[in-house]
């Protein structure tokens, strides 16, 4: 199956197993916003306690808060948003299809990288073991040209990129000959800027001040947020503020699933420290991210750092963390080094001093700030991504299983009596799993012979499922059954809660931090 193919099936699959719905769906759904169902909904909040107690348990300088979506709308003038937040757009006039012209260059460009890589995998096998590499990517004339033809565009569309210049990007978008990918033609509108926010009517609040936005992401309230946590929290220098809310972009070109959404979720953590102390700080998060990130055991090899040569202006550094999605290493998580910009602007747009004063040297400065920014959707089809296993089992049956690491697992437990029409049994395993449920996300299911239920536990990713058979009413213990292995133990019931546990308590997670 090629990894086109399995990103399908795994997004039929979250919807057929109650992960993701699309939004709205009986009137045929509402492009990049999507529902969480009633297992999705479970993990995404796993997922979301294991950032939060990494940030907020595990650092004692950073505390948390939950800020409204509204925000005054100087806000957004202040952070540079209302007058940079833009896309570069642009139609094709036949088909009606708007597309980011920076992603038509870029889809472009790609395909130049392809067509260099398919021809050295030529040479590799023409010439087997004694291909040199590097020696057939300086001399091999095809490779050549792609790689000239693929130095220029770049360098016209980078500088394009960086003066804003849209007369250039239509043209480079003309003298590639990119053809919409509905109607094949090259009939293009010029290109102009669109504002990603979403915008709505505010209450009567007077002229002017009615429109609001929804907030494109949460940093910003945590900026204007900053000077009442560090008084009230008598937070001391450096100290961060973390927050996980619903974030709104209105983005031209959403596409991949929950990859890039209309209304998502962020996790984001703003340091504030001592200017001049920020590269330091820098490298930490960088560290510390990754960090959780290797904890999950997804593979190292799945992610790199991407660090950016072309820094927004209000940035000294930044990087991403990127993963290897179905459709290949794509962000996952942004750090940025934002210097004193945000607080900077705040402090001037609204004549409040957010001045730090340090008691011990007696300084008074504007803290400079570095900020870990991940979307909890991403982070979502990551655990997804990784998990989804198709396998063969040895008797010649297959199996679908979602390798979900057991601490972020929807359900931890699924009970099941061997039969439902045996009250001796069914009895006994509604016992056990109220006493487990208040310790962890149980299941009873009793329809369906025991080889399909365990499938479908399988399916959702559940670590363990305890079956209750005859045996279980004589001798007090029963079937416990890992998700991974599909081996089978017998336990006394008494065992169970702590078997359970050691494997499905975030605390594990957490402790590898
Ligand atoms: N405060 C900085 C900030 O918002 P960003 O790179 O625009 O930076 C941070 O977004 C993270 O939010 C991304 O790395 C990604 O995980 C997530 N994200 C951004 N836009 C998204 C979208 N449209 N849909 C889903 N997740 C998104």
């Amino acid at each position: 199956m090629t990894q086109d193919e399995l990103f399908k099936v795994l997004v039929a699959h979250c919807k057929e197993y109650g992960f993701i719905f699309p939004s709205s769906e009986i009137y045929d759904g509402l492009a990049a916003v999507y529902d969480y169902g009633q297992m999705g909904v479970e993990l995404k909040n796993n997922i979301k306690k294991y950032w939060w107690d990494a940030m907020n348990r595990l650092h004692e300088n950073i505390v948390g808060i939950d800020a409204a979506v509204f925000m005054h709308p100087n806000t957004w003038v202040a952070s540079g948003h209302v007058a940079a937040f833009n896309d570069p757009l642009i139609d094709n006039r036949d088909s009606k299809k708007r597309y980011r012209a920076d992603n038509l260059i870029e889809d472009y460009l790609g395909k130049i990288e392809e067509k260099i890589e398919k021809e050295v995998e030529k040479g590799r096998k023409r010439f087997g073991e004694s291909f040199d590499e590097a020696k057939f990517r300086e001399t091999n004339p095809n490779v050549l040209r792609e790689k000239a033809r693929y130095d220029e565009i770049h360098e016209r569309y980078k500088k394009a990129e960086e003066t804003n210049n849209f007369d250039e990007y239509k043209q480079i978008i003309l003298d590639c000959g990119i053809v919409c990918s509905i109607s094949g033609t090259k009939n293009w509108t010029d290109v102009r800027q669109f504002n990603l926010m979403f915008s709505t009517q505010f209450g009567s609040t007077g002229e002017g001040a009615d429109k609001v936005y929804l907030r494109p992401e949460t940093a910003q309230c945590i900026f204007v947020d900053y000077i009442n946590v560090q008084k009230t929290g008598r937070m001391k220098i450096p100290f961060g503020i973390s927050q996980i809310g619903k974030a709104f972009r209105n983005e031209v070109v959403a596409r991949q699933f929950i990859f890039r959404m209309r209304e998502f979720e962020q996790m984001e953590m703003e340091f504030f420290c001592k200017p001049g102390t920020e590269m330091e700080w820098f490298a930490y998060w960088k560290e510390e991210r990754m960090k959780w990130h290797k904890a999950l055991g997804f593979g190292d090899d799945n992610y790199r750092f991407h660090d950016h040569e072309k820094l927004a202006h209000y940035a000294n550094a930044a990087t991403d963390i990127e993963f290897r999605f179905p459709f290949g290493f794509k962000e996952l998580e942004g750090i940025h080094s934002r210097t004193d910009f945000d607080l900077g602007n705040h402090q001037k747009l609204s004549g409040r001093n957010l001045q730090y004063f340090d008691p011990e040297t007696g300084e008074k400065y504007t803290p400079y700030c570095v900020e870990t920014s991940i979307g909890v959707d991403r982070m979502f089809l990551t655990v997804l991504s990784h998990a989804y296993t198709q396998e063969e089992l040895e008797n010649g049956e297959s199996r679908v299983v979602l390798r979900i690491p057991a601490a972020l697992a929807p359900v931890k437990v699924a009970v099941l009596p061997l039969l439902k029409n045996d009250e001796r049994l069914t009895g006994m395993a509604q016992e056990i799993m109220k006493d487990l449920r208040y310790d962890f996300a149980c299941q009873y299911e009793e329809k369906d012979t025991i080889g399909r239920r365990y499938r479908r536990q399988d399916a959702i990713g559940t670590p363990f499922c305890v079956t209750v058979d005859h045996d279980s009413l004589e001798d007090g213990c029963v079937t416990l059954r890992d998700r991974d292995t599909m081996a089978q133990e017998r336990v006394p019931v008494a065992e169970l809660r702590a078997r359970i546990d050691a494997k499905v308590n975030l605390t594990n997670l957490l402790r590898k931090l």
